[in-house]
């Protein structure tokens, strides 16, 4: 019988690694994205070793909308059908959007929901038409907060997911945002910030999220948020009165994690 196939952006480090690595183990082949190719053809090379499954890379920077056509037509590909659409990629900015720069702000836009957007409208056709198919969009608990444009483009990935779980009912394909809290991966060393991001009980492992993930995307649950201590904050934040909502973001919002860096440091995120 023919392996199933599942496609994961940002696969070759933190969440998006730990996705391929888990589906690569259930005997899924896979199609790796992530713009590094060396890195893809070592984590490829891995992963075909240990599990034995097909691994293909597809370098492509997600900010580039050409490029997420390449992925998209790699989706819609009929002959090797993608059952599994993990849209992972992402970064944040260590900047406030105010004294940001706009440039840096529509390229990590593209990333976290231009291509969000293009690759689930690509894989939804076939998987429709095959009356199965699963997208996981991986989000953040930031989506449930206002601050930061990341916790904007992160809002738009949850509400988008729930309204595509709507729109895809009976279709035998299920969309679900996976929405993490703290996750001890690269992401804040791209962004800059050096030292503890978190104190440790608030950092979650790559291996905790997707296990959680996968497994309430098998559930059909819409939105997953590892942990109990993550899904007891979200249930707070979503019953606050909006004015203790608003006072709650001033004070996320001023945290030191968000202060101004010098525009040639490394927090563009494009490591
Ligand atoms: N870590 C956290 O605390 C946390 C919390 C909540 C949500 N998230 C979300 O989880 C997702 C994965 O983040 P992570 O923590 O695993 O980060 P990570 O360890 O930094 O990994 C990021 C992955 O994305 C790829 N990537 C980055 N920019 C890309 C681009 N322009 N085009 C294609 N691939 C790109 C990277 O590979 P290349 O550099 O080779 O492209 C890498 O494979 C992101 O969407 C992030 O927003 C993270």
């Amino acid at each position: 019988m023919e392996r199933p196939t599942a496609l994961i952006t940002g696969a070759t480090a933190g969440i998006g690694h730990e996705f391929a690595r888990v589906l690569a183990g259930r005997g899924h082949d896979l199609v790796l994205v992530a713009r590094d190719l060396d890195r893809l053809t070592t984590v490829a090379e891995a992963l075909r070793r240990a599990h034995g499954v097909r691994v293909e890379v597809l370098p492509a920077d997600l900010s580039e909308r050409d490029q997420v056509e390449r992925v998209a037509d790699r989706m819609r590909r009929p002959d090797q059908p993608v059952e599994v659409l993990v849209n992972n990629a992402g970064y944040g900015l260590r900047r406030h959007f105010v004294t940001g720069e706009i440039a840096a702000e529509e390229k990590v836009l593209a990333v976290l929901v231009t291509a969000v957007m293009v690759l689930s409208r690509a894989a939804v056709d076939g998987m429709v038409a095959r009356r199965r198919g699963t997208i996981v969009n991986v989000s953040s608990v930031a989506s449930f907060i206002s601050t930061t444009s990341y916790a904007a483009a992160k809002s738009w990935v949850t509400v988008f997911t729930s309204a595509l779980d709507v729109e895809l009912a009976g279709t035998g394909v299920t969309a679900t945002a996976v929405c993490p809290g703290f996750v001890h991966t690269e992401f804040h060393q791209r962004m800059g910030v050096r030292g503890r991001v978190a104190p440790e009980w608030a950092m979650l492992s790559a291996e905790r999220v997707v296990a959680e993930g996968l497994a309430d995307a098998a559930r059909g649950r819409v939105v997953s948020i590892p942990s109990r201590r993550y899904s007891a904050l979200v249930a707070l934040l979503r019953h606050l009165p909006l004015r203790a909502a608003a006072r709650v973001n001033r004070r996320l919002g001023r945290s030191p994690r968000w202060e101004q860096v010098p525009a040639t440091g490394p927090s563009d995120g494009a490591a």
